[in-house]
């Protein structure tokens, strides 16, 4: 079949040469309130105003307004093989739980603008408090729960929320994880303090709760039963969610998204990329925590009038089936998920990928890390299904480059996400020059200033920073840089060559690896540390540190290497989370570090993976690359 991508290259021209008349027409996928007067003001860019003046609201849009049509049919799916239980919420079901949550907010004083910080795994509660949050006009910031007391501070300082949602537990493998200590331990360290706590209590494992700060759900929720809470109608522009990401700095960012390009950018991806329309059942693996469980297990689906499958549990339990199991149920039309879970299924018998009807499946879709040539392949041919890489960022919000299977069908190449989506004006830039690359040249992958609508509108409350960190870093060229490295061949196919930063990759969650060594530094035997991303075969990185001790005697003793080994895992455990505990932690007497005192990662990681480390002409010690040769 002689397939011409003429479409799919028109689509994208068009959305990049009229933005306005492309993205006014998407626009009538959501309900307007009141309609905008300017489609886009890009009158001070970077910054980007989309649908000036136009009223909407998120939560109306992923729930009322599906109502009249589908109130009865299943809107939020929840299965947990963590506590075996599954229970299906009709969009009716979804709504009721949404206006009580509201009003449980409402009667904790939040209103528009105000923050919530919800501190949640995945759980329907989680759902809710965030759809309420949108209803009100409150700013939600999930916290993934897989972080730790020190991450928990830092974004408590940063977002200042009035109200905290959490839980007595989480659970992971069937054993629970317990939240409420850290989220304790969190409050003990941050200077800014929540005037309530709301907590839903799972029965997991005991918890204490603190008088006049802390709440029960269930009571409260038993108190507002049957309200009715208004949507408050807010500017397109007004801030719907901050959610943060790890950069080059121990500072985390908080991602501040919007509320009007959000919805739309969000709904036209729901048909465009995932081939979805109202009434189909989307399944995204994702946490809550991250982006992709923002866009695309609540907002994405639902605002399109998908039912959305919220999970939580692993790949892997009770048996490597049970993804293919809740696809057979559930009559699953699409699956989102990461290279590392199914990278974990190729270790499971190639027969529990059969075992079940998966001809409600038309796609699978994955994203967050790269995927390798042989994973794509080997799900493909083994389920007869086509598999879509894609690739975005937590800025972003949504797809940058993707296959978009609802504009037009193209041949998908493994190891390449495709082609630029519609409303992204992808560059591949010369770090060098500042100026385009050519086919097959190797440069930083870059979007030309506006953002689409769904991208981020700014850093919480840093304007100064969002033009720093993203637009600075080609001289003389004001371009959104994506910290990843990228190549397009000579057939317009790209792909993805890893980050140009500190930013590692581990099983599919965004780390900083300068947040990591602030960690590992407070261990007070620590002089110095540094923190690589090494290739891990199925989570793609994992993090190897570095030490440099006050006093290298302490190696002496027995077991002395092994104990600190213990104690300094441990203590990145603590502060940030199991997700950041690196695998190994390794003593050296110095740092490879150039004369201006900076630490050559790119050198450490080339000896962990066995690699020529390259020119290392501006190394100061060059023993110090051989020390690390030496323990490695
Ligand atoms: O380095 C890229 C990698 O993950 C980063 C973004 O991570 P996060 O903000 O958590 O957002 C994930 C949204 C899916 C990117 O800068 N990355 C993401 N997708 C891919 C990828 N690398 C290669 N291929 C991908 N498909």
């Amino acid at each position: 079949m002689e397939i011409s991508m003429q479409k799919i290259r028109e689509f994208h021209r068009q959305s990049i040469q009229d933005r306005e008349g492309f993205w006014a027409r998407e626009a009538r996928r959501i309900h307007w309130e009141t309609p905008w007067s300017k489609v886009l003001d890009d009158s001070r860019l970077p910054f980007a105003r989309w649908f000036v003046g136009g009223r909407t609201n998120l939560c109306y849009n992923a729930v009322d307004r599906w109502l009249d049509t589908q109130a009865d049919q299943p809107a939020l799916i929840w299965v947990s093989t963590e506590t075996d239980q599954e229970i299906v919420y009709t969009w009716a079901e979804l709504a009721r739980e949404v206006q009580v949550a509201a009003a449980m907010l409402q009667s904790l004083g939040v209103v528009q603008g105000d923050r919530v910080l919800i501190y949640l795994p995945m759980i329907p509660q989680a759902a809710f408090i965030m759809l309420a949050c949108a209803r009100l006009g409150a700013i939600h910031s999930v916290v993934f729960g897989g972080f730790a007391a020190h991450n928990l501070a830092q974004r408590i300082d940063d977002a200042q929320p009035g109200v905290v949602v959490s839980t007595d537990a989480g659970s992971r493998g069937g054993r629970p994880i317990a939240y409420k200590p850290l989220l304790d331990q969190a409050l003990s360290q941050s200077v800014h303090q929540p005037d309530h706590v709301l907590l839903v209590d799972r029965g997991l494992v005991p918890m204490s709760l603190q008088a006049g700060r802390d709440l029960d759900y269930a009571t409260l929720r038993a108190r507002h039963l049957d309200v009715q809470v208004p949507v408050v109608w807010l500017e397109s522009n007004e801030p719907s969610y901050i959610l943060y990401t790890s950069g080059t700095t121990g500072n985390p960012k908080g991602v501040q998204r919007d509320v009007g390009g959000y919805a739309v950018a969000l709904c036209a991806s729901m048909e465009y990329i995932f081939g979805g329309k109202p009434g189909d059942t989307y399944f995204s693996t994702s946490d809550i925590g991250w982006v992709v469980g923002h866009s695309y297990v609540v907002y994405g689906p639902l605002l399109n009038g998908q039912a959305t499958v919220m999970y939580e549990g692993t790949p892997i339990r009770p048996d490597a089936a049970i993804l293919w199991r809740i696809i057979e149920t559930h009559r699953v039309n699409a699956l989102f998920s990461a290279p590392t879970a199914i990278r974990v299924l190729k270790k499971h018998d190639p027969a529990l990928l059969t075992r079940h009807d998966l001809s409600s499946l038309d796609r699978i879709y994955l994203a967050g890390e790269p995927l390798d040539e042989l994973t794509g392949q080997w799900l493909s041919e083994a389920l007869n299904k086509p598999v879509i890489d894609n690739y975005w960022q937590t800025e972003t919000g949504w797809p940058i480059l993707s296959a978009q299977p609802g504009v037009e069908e193209v041949p998908t190449r493994y190891g390449s996400p495709t082609f630029p989506v519609y409303g992204f004006d992808v560059r591949v830039v010369s770090e060098a020059s500042g100026l385009d690359s050519g086919p097959n040249e190797k440069g930083v992958v870059a979007i030309e200033p506006p953002l689409p609508p769904g991208a981020m509108s700014t850093i919480w409350r840093n304007d100064e920073r969002f033009v720093t960190t993203y637009f600075e870093s080609f001289p003389g060229r004001q371009t959104y840089s994506t910290s990843d490295w990228g190549r397009v061949d000579d057939d317009g196919y790209w792909f993805i060559l890893g980050r140009t930063d500190d930013v590692i990759n581990v099983a599919g969650h965004r780390l900083g690896t300068r947040e990591i060594e602030e960690s590992v530094n407070t261990h007070p035997a620590v002089a110095e540390s540094a923190v690589v991303g090494v290739a891990d075969p199925i989570k793609g990185q994992q993090a190897v540190g570095f030490a440099v001790l006050r006093d290298s005697a302490l190696l002496d003793a027995p077991d002395g290497r092994t104990r600190l080994e213990a104690e300094i895992k441990k203590v990145v455990e603590q502060r940030n989370g199991a997700v950041a505990r690196p695998s190994r932690i390794l003593f050296v007497g110095s740092l490879p570090k150039t004369r201006s005192g900076k630490v050559l990662r790119r050198a450490i990681v080339a000896l962990c993976e066995g690699r020529d480390p390259g020119d290392l002409t501006a190394v100061e010690d060059p023993s110090a690359l051989e020390q690390i040769r030496g323990v490695l």
